[in-house]
């Protein structure tokens, strides 16, 4: 039975980025002490850029272990690295370009290839990695996750025919803003990390938040997303999280 999330708010969007990054750089830690290891899945967006610039700052730069870590992507955009749009191309110019992380513990999507092609391509650098027993998944120490105002979490989209997703690790799909083909993990693997984290910041997601915390009919993807072996916790901003009643909040630690 999946844990109860834990909500930490902060109070403003700029703590939400350093306890996110802090929350990167202690799990590392952890693991690193635990399994000599660390392998992560980014999500893109504009909530992430504050918390990943920091990545490359001190102390959070130094503390981190960078040639212990493995960074993969949630979703990505199927455009070149150099467009404003691809997840990785600003997350290379947020930190990746400043933080000593070998080059071969970088797993950026594939996303200038045919789409179907680059997630197929995706799932067999998963194997590579996790190198899961037959009929077992990938299993992240921590996956980052976004939600859109249509309460999309990665690439998962309301509208989205739900049957292209079963069996599959990684899927192509088409829908957003912009409104181009994405890869994107699918909820067997999002939900069998041992720790998820949603970061959310903004009075523009207060309703979607309310929405995904009181409707449970509404069936939102973001609501698909349940550790189903670990923690799930939403770190929201007080402005994103402002239309949830004060009982089912938890200060920032
Ligand atoms: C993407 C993201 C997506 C994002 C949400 C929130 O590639 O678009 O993974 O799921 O997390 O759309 O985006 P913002 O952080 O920009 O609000």
């Amino acid at each position: 039975m999946p844990l109860k999330p834990e909500i930490i708010v902060t109070s403003d969007s700029t703590e939400l980025a350093r306890i996110g990054a802090r929350i990167l750089v202690e799990t590392a830690g952890e693991c690193v002490d635990r399994k000599g290891r660390f392998t992560v899945a980014l999500p893109g967006g504009s909530t992430p850029r504050h918390m990943n610039r920091m990545l490359a700052q001190e102390p959070l730069r130094s503390s981190m272990a960078w040639d212990k870590t493995h960074l993969f992507w949630v979703d990505e955009r199927c455009v070149p690295i150099s467009d404003a749009a691809s997840n990785y191309g600003l997350a290379h110019e947020d930190f990746l370009g400043r933080v000593p992380i070998p080059v071969d513990h970088i797993h950026p999507m594939p996303g200038e290839v045919v789409p179907e092609e680059g997630a197929r391509i995706y799932e067999r650098e998963l194997e590579a990695h996790f190198r899961p027993s037959k009929g077992e998944y990938p299993v992240f120490d921590l996956v980052f996750l976004g939600i859109g105002m249509d309460g999309h979490t990665a690439s998962l989209f309301p509208a989205a025919d739900s049957s292209v997703l079963s069996g599959k690790w990684v899927v192509a799909v088409k829908g957003g803003i912009p409104d181009v083909y994405r890869l994107t993990l699918t909820y067997d693997v999002l939900n069998r990390a041992k720790k998820i984290c949603f970061l959310v910041s903004g009075k523009n997601k207060a309703q979607i938040v309310k929405t995904i915390f009181e409707d449970k009919d509404a069936r939102l993807p973001a609501q698909g997303i349940r550790a189903l072996h670990g923690e799930l916790q939403w770190l929201m901003d007080k402005d994103a999280s402002s239309l949830l009643p004060e009982g089912i909040i938890h200060g920032a630690s």
